[in-house]
């Protein structure tokens, strides 16, 4: 991963008000200065209110600032009635590609990529790029990387939540992940057999590191980097 040139960040500047003994202050901050949180919550992405802000800060506030490939898995189809769908999940306001947009405003030196298999999702816009891809199919996903031709550093599993698609989705991408990589798979729901039978994901990963997180160990974080024999990283 290479350090983050200063020079060529896409800084924005915002302006906020906060209330100090009845007295609105107005601060400047640039998008640097915002946190996870905040960022979903402009966009209108769920992650903040399933409670993942606080992971992502603690896995990523070092590397935001880095020249990345970050890849999320589901931008967020408003097609009525068809896996996953945001409709009627979340408000009408929600646009598809609201973690996106967060992901781009916080990995600001970053290329932000998104893949789902439904046709309203696709746009271009800043340092976002979509595409058409079903993670569940090992031909789809070759296909894309072939066309694509980079790995990612970042790799966030927000698309089918059945754990039978998140094994694939784990399967497929995990090549495409660089070493020294971090891999999410977002709402493993209570009862899945990834939870009660971990050594899925092991067998998936090899040997590198993994760890549950969450109620009910809702999701699983992966390291690309291999456990030495003592089991440390
Ligand atoms: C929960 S939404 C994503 C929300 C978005 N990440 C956000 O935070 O705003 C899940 C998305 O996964 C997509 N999806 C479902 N199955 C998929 C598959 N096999 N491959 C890629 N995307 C899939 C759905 O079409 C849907 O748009």
């Amino acid at each position: 991963m290479t350090r983050p040139n200063l020079m060529n960040t896409k800084k924005q500047l915002i302006t906020r008000y906060i209330l100090i003994n009845n007295i609105f202050i107005n601060i400047k901050m640039t998008t640097e200065n915002l946190d996870l949180a905040m960022l979903f919550k402009k966009y209108g992405s769920d992650k903040d209110r399933n409670g993942y802000s606080h992971l992502y800060s603690t896995l990523f506030d070092k590397i935001k600032n880095d020249k990345l490939n970050v890849l999320e898995v589901g931008i967020g189809t408003m097609i009525p009635n068809v896996l996953s769908s945001m409709k009627g999940y979340m408000t009408d306001e929600y646009k598809p590609g609201a973690s996106l947009r967060a992901w781009n405003d916080y990995f600001h030196n970053s290329k932000i990529y998104g893949v789902d298999i439904q046709p309203d999702t696709q746009f271009k816009e800043n340092n976002i790029e979509t595409y058409l891809c079903d993670s569940t199919s090992k031909e789809s996903v070759d296909n894309l990387m072939s066309g694509l031709n980079i790995k990612f550093d970042v790799i966030v599993d927000d698309g089918w939540h059945l754990d039978v698609a998140q094994l694939k989705t784990l399967t497929h991408f995990f090549p495409y992940l660089n070493e020294g990589g971090i891999y999410v798979i977002e709402d493993i729901y209570p009862g899945s057999n990834i939870t009660k039978n971990p050594k899925l994901i092991r067998d998936i990963v090899n040997n590198n590191a993994h760890f549950f997180v969450g109620l009910l160990n809702n999701q699983c974080v992966i390291y690309k980097k291999p456990l030495d024999s003592n089991g440390f990283c």
